[in-house]
């Protein structure tokens, strides 16, 4: 009967090793840091100042009278040209908010850093 208790020291022990190593090594991978240029966080600024947030969402949050921008970066189909060129000229239902070419420039780098921080872009292997 006294290998039930080898049975349970052994569970126990593992549980406890597995424990150790979550709360020391487990967890102390290297994530990529993702550090917000002073460039995207004037467009952080501008995109508050500008209340873009009225009409679109990120992460979810904001107005629904225009659509998503947590990903529009690395939407297929839409690039750079395409997302600057509402920015400059607005479209029938978004006011064109006639901005120079460095507050456009913010603004995408601050559209950049969302999408990044999404992590809508990352490829998983074999899925993409
Ligand atoms: C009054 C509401 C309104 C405001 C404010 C507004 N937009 Fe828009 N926006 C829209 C609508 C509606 C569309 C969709 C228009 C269309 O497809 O013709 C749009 C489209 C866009 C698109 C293209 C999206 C896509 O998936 O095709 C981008 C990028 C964009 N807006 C960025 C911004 C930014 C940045 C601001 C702030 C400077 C802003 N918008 C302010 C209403 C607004």
């Amino acid at each position: 009967m006294s290998y039930r208790i080898y049975i349970a020291i052994f569970l126990f022990s593992s549980y406890l090793s597995f424990t150790l190593w979550v709360y020391t090594y487990g967890t102390s991978g290297d994530p990529e840091k993702l550090i917000m240029s002073k460039e995207a966080y004037q467009g952080k600024l501008l995109y508050q100042q500008m209340n873009c947030a009225s009409c679109h969402q990120i992460f979810g949050l904001g107005g629904y009278l225009g659509p998503e921008l947590t990903s529009i970066m690395s939407d297929k189909g839409k690039n750079l040209n395409y997302v600057a060129s509402f920015l400059k000229y607005g479209s029938k239902q978004m006011p064109a908010f006639d901005l120079d070419s460095l507050q456009v420039k913010e603004l995408v780098a601050y559209l950049s850093y969302v999408d990044a921080a999404s992590g809508e872009g990352v490829q998983v292997e074999g899925l993409n």
